[in-house]
């Protein structure tokens, strides 16, 4: 049993503490948008915030998480609106099947926290995720545009 903070919301989730944070989140806490993909910490399907950093769910084990903030994309757009990466996203109609791109938008939306207004190195450096569908080129754009607004 362990108690965790996920979107702004105290939940108990009924799992072992080393447990990927990933089960907790979609099979406990009934959250679906976070995906499983290789499940060894490489491809960023999982990504979410932990205290606003972007982590890989997958390996991360529920007692990391207990009393940090974890967010969710659920929980990135507020009070029903999107947050700027989520609209660059749309504007820029990134998603092709779209299973990872959860994922890359919150790997996204922590790298402009910290880095504002990221070069094309910046964004090589820390935006490591795996799009199978190859949407990088669109994912780049957005990533500029979501920086201006
Ligand atoms: S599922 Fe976590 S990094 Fe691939
Ligand atoms: S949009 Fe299909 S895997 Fe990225």
């Amino acid at each position: 049993m362990a108690r965790l903070t996920v979107n702004g919301r105290s939940v108990e989730v009924n799992v072992n503490p080393s447990t990927p944070l990933l089960w907790a989140i979609r099979e406990q806490v009934g959250l679906t948008g976070t995906k499983y993909g290789c499940g060894v910490a490489q491809c960023g399907a999982c990504t979410v915030h932990l205290d606003g950093k972007a982590v890989r769910s997958c390996v991360m084990p529920v007692a990391a998480a207990e009393g940090k903030q974890v967010t969710t994309i659920e929980g990135l757009a507020s009070n029903g609106v999107l947050h700027k990466v989520q609209k660059a996203w749309v504007d820029y109609e990134v998603p092709q099947c779209g299973y990872c791109q959860a994922g890359l938008i919150m790997a996204v939306a922590a790298l402009l926290k910290d880095k504002p207004k990221p070069t094309d190195a910046d964004i090589d450096a820390s935006i490591t995720n795996i799009c199978r569908c190859g949407t990088f080129q669109q994912v780049r754009e957005a990533i500029h545009a979501a920086a201006k607004a």
